[in-house]
């Protein structure tokens, strides 16, 4: 663990456009600096720094985030291993805390695990080139299936011989502790003797992002064997099975580059395809995706094409885990390899661009896809079709983020055409889901349900607009955007804006109504600081030792466009300096969060209304739904002329 106290101090020396610059050519532009954005291909610059927010974003990509995000956006580094880069540019020595026992154990565990991986990556690799029986065996083996000697040192690709106990032998020599051996799975304890696991096989290293690494998989030579075909290693400090996917490490640039990712199924496809110049492959081991392995690929890109062979047992496995793809807000591609082919002799048989074109023309969405599959499957089965459009129907409701609008009305459209019905009707079908989900999410966090029916058809019209279009956490981090930005800023001769906020937000409970949590703890901490006379500035949160909150604040932070507005700048029926134009976005944000406070509490009233049996109290809800409708009307109009500018 690296102490609080030197993070704190390297980060005081940062200057975020001497890091971005190293990577990206930046020019001043006002307040700003502009490039080419080093995340997606674009001719002209829309890649902007900031260097009072110390945040960058780019207007054409949407990518955003501070100096350390950077480095692990661009670099694929670890938030430690940021740390560890800046703090050698700048030469600040990291000053490691005490840690525990176990937390020490752990450490070292890794550790010594990885370099036990190195000393038998080098070792396997040794035999393959350099002994007499790793050449005939294994180098042949691999040069008769086409793998070129490059390719094979670049996957730093090895041979474990055949006497079973060469690997062990030499790790024992070299003092390796045997508890440890055992843990990389690369020997196993036979008749009292360390014996080589992987022995007679072809060895492919598994690198994680950073190139170390993690684990083996090791290939039978012969076919004609019992033995399982790939032995891998077993699950230990440094190797998840469910983490990793093999070729990361190799294709993370290009990914990046093409803005896809392409997941085949095995080792052997990746390094075939690399060697045809494919890069931006990965290999899943051929079970189905998990959520951490989807996570790793939104790393890179949101684009995932996954690639099967056409007999492939796994389809069904894999086809399985797509929709948490989809709520990830992946876009997923398929591509079934033809005849008994896999990606690695198919590429070997029709070459490197005949491949890409068939990769281009083939694919096909994966939302259309399973439509497709199960519609043939469905023959003349009308109750079948029912179900097919209620189970595309949900997968598509699973496309419900706010910037996700248009993607959906695709589908939406493609897919009524498909089954050939009324593409009005299916697009309610879908937004009910989309209600439903929200609905069964609010009831989960203990809010209260409300019966449709008791809205007026206009507030009906509203409510559905609100859910699909509104993001209402955009509001939420508006205002702690505010608080952050403008907290120590004067909102009258006597109080600050971060009295004035804390003040508005107690009186009317806004923290409470946060949807996201991250918010509230954001709030919570500012205040406290606040309250101590600790000065809350950005800073503090933007390099949060807590990342999601540093994500989240470069997330509300933004870097607003340049625009001067032209409209009146009132705010209680003053007129504001252009100094003291934030008072307006305090103000108008406030607004905002009551709006969405006020209608709750319309909400509520209108339970109360429904379930009342006394004509007294009738009559009083009635009175204070009035009441509460006339209010926001008002606010609705106060904020209609400054709606744009959130
Ligand atoms: P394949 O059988 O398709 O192997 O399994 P492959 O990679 O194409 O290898 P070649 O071309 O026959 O040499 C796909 C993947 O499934 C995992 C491996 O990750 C393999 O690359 N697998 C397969 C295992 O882990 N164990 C096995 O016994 C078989
Ligand atoms: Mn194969």
């Amino acid at each position: 663990m690296i102490s609080q106290q030197s993070i704190q101090q390297l980060l005081s020396r940062i200057d975020i456009i001497d890091i971005v610059g190293s990577f990206v050519n930046l020019k001043k532009r006002g307040a700003n600096y502009l490039g080419l954005c080093p995340f997606h291909n674009e001719k002209s610059p829309s890649f902007t720094v900031s260097p009072s927010k110390e945040i960058y974003k780019c207007f054409g990509c949407g990518k955003s985030g501070n100096s350390i995000g950077f480095l692990m956006e661009h670099e694929k580094y670890s938030y430690v291993e940021s740390l560890r880069w800046l703090a050698q540019k700048y030469n600040v020595e990291l000053e490691e805390t005490e840690t525990t026992p176990e937390q020490k154990q752990k450490v070292q565990t890794s550790e010594s695990l990885f370099i036990i991986n190195n000393f038998a990556r080098d070792f396997f690799a040794d035999a393959l080139f350099n002994t007499e029986e790793g050449q005939d065996n294994g180098l042949s083996y691999l040069k008769e299936r086409g793998f070129r000697e490059d390719i094979i040192k670049k996957f730093e690709i090895g041979y474990d011989p055949q006497s079973g106990h060469a690997f062990a032998d030499a790790a024992k020599d070299a003092k390796y502790d045997e508890e440890l051996l055992l843990q990389t799975g690369l020997v196993v304890n036979r008749y009292d003797k360390l014996q080589d696991n992987y022995r007679e096989r072809i060895i492919f290293p598994i690198h994680n992002q950073s190139g170390k690494v993690m684990g083996f998989g090791a290939r039978v030579l012969s076919s004609n064997t019992k033995a399982p075909k790939y032995i891998n290693t077993p699950e230990n400090e440094v190797y998840s099975k469910s983490k990793i996917l093999y070729g990361t490490y190799f294709a993370r640039q290009a990914i990046d580059k093409a803005d896809e990712c392409l997941l085949v199924e095995g080792y052997t496809d990746v390094v075939s395809l690399h060697q045809a110049g494919i890069e931006n492959v990965v290999a899943s081991g051929g079970t189905s995706l998990t959520p951490d392995q989807l996570r790793l690929i939104k790393k890179y890109t949101k684009n995932l094409t996954i690639i099967y062979d056409g007999d492939s047992a796994g389809i069904n496995a894999a086809l399985r885990g797509l929709n948490l793809a989809i709520e990830e807000g992946l876009y997923v591609q398929l591509l079934l390899i033809p005849d008994k082919e896999d990606p690695d002799s198919y590429v070997n048989k029709i070459g490197t661009t005949a491949f890409r074109e068939f990769v281009q023309n083939e694919k096909k969405d994966f939302v259309i896809f399973q439509l497709e599959v199960a519609l043939s499957q469905a023959g003349n089965d009308s109750t079948r079709k029912m179900e097919i459009v209620n189970e595309v129907a949900d997968t598509i409701s699973r496309i419900n983020k706010t910037e996700e609008f248009t993607r959906r009305q695709d589908y939406i459209k493609t897919v009524a055409q498909k089954l050939k019905i009324d593409e009005e009707g299916f697009n309610n079908l879908v937004n009910k889901l989309i209600r439903d989900k929200i609905f069964k999410d609010q009831t989960k966090t203990e809010r209260q349900s409300f019966d449709e029916s008791t809205l007026e058809p206009e507030d009906k019209q509203q409510e559905e607009f609100d859910l699909l279009v509104n993001d209402d956490s955009k509001y939420e981090r508006g205002l702690i955007r505010v608080l952050l930005e403008y907290g120590l800023k004067p909102w009258n001769e006597e109080i600050t804006v971060a009295d004035y906020l804390i003040k508005e937000i107690e009186e009317n409970e806004l923290d409470k109504m946060m949807q996201e949590e991250l918010l509230t703890s954001i709030y919570l901490i500012y205040k406290k600081m606040y309250h101590k006379d600790e000065h809350p500035v950005t800073k503090h949160f933007l390099y949060h030792p807590d990342e999601k909150i540093s994500a989240l604040v470069v997330k509300a932070m933004g870097i607003p466009l340049e625009i001067s507005p032209n409209w009146d700048t009132h705010y209680d029926g003053k007129i504001l300096k252009p100094e003291d134009m934030y008072k307006e976005e305090v103000s108008s944000t406030l607004q905002y969060l009551k709006l969405k406070k006020l209608k709750q509490l319309i909400l509520e009233n209108q339970q109360l209304l429904e379930t009342a049996t006394k004509a007294d109290d009738q009559l009083l809800y009635m009175q204070t739904h009035q009441h509460l409708k006339a209010i926001e009307k008002a606010i609705t109009k106060n904020l209609g002329m400054v709606i744009v500018k959130l």
